[in-house]
């Protein structure tokens, strides 16, 4: 592919801005800075710089990104900063089908949630990690208000009734964390589908509050310690090939 191809289609602007970024000396290949934007190259596994800044080739882009407290999994926020304002730019201008979509968020997290957000420039996979039906579990720690009672744990795992839906809804897992005897404000809790606050809807409906809520995994996919809120990485094709297992 040739060089201002691949710039274009990693997000780094127009063709015309690709080429300019080339003709002008900013992009390197294996070090070596080169100036000629039809000058062709394997795409795979290519990592080139742009600016300073290093980049591997993507097809499709897979990150995760430790959402922080305070900010909105929308593009266009209503209060909080958008999420997308922590990703680089080239992952919110990739384009699509002669389009600019960027990266979308898998789902969405409330503004005062924290934790795993996974986001990508792929429909299908949007699609497989949001349905239902394909069971990906995700692991939410929750602090709560009241101390947590084993009859709500209970409840919880046989099932609540939500205000808009006839079928009650079930944790797949459910567990109080913390001493055994001891009172406990913190509750892991593993869900297969992800309905708007189902969380703090199902914690309400045992009669207790979320005061903190953080999603620590999804599918066999953990937060890593060293991804402080506000920051992303790529998933690598291990991480993907965990993340669907
Ligand atoms: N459930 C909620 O209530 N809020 C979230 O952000 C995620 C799951």
């Amino acid at each position: 592919m040739q060089l201002q191809d691949i710039l274009f289609s990693q997000g780094f602007g127009t063709r015309r801005v690709c080429a300019g970024l080339v003709q002008q000396g900013r992009v390197s290949v294996s070090g070596v800075i080169r100036t000629l934007p039809a000058e062709e190259f394997e795409e795979d596994c290519l990592v080139f710089t742009v600016q300073g800044a290093q980049w591997p080739y993507q097809e499709r882009a897979y990150l995760m990104l430790n959402k922080p407290a305070g900010t909105e999994c929308s593009q266009k926020p209503s209060t909080y900063p958008s999420i997308y304002t922590l990703l680089p730019s080239p992952l919110r201008l990739r384009p699509q089908k002669g389009a600019v979509q960027g990266v979308q968020a898998v789902g969405r997290l409330d503004q005062d949630t924290t934790g795993m957000l996974l986001l990508t420039d792929d429909g299908k996979f949007i699609h497989r990690m949001s349905s239902p039906r394909h069971h990906v579990p995700k692991v939410y720690e929750v602090t709560t208000k009241h101390p947590i009672e084993g009859a709500q744990v209970q409840k919880l795992l046989e099932g609540v009734l939500l205000d808009d839906d006839p079928k009650p809804v079930r944790a797949a897992a459910c567990e109080r964390v913390g001493e055994a005897g001891e009172p406990s404000h913190h509750l892991r809790l593993t869900l297969t589908e992800g309905k708007y606050h189902q969380v703090k809807r199902m914690i309400a409906a045992v009669s207790n509050r979320v005061e903190g809520l953080h999603r620590s995994r999804i599918g066999a996919l953990s937060l890593p310690e060293d991804l402080a809120p506000g920051q992303w990485r790529w998933l690598t094709a291990d991480d993907l090939a965990r993340i669907a297992s």
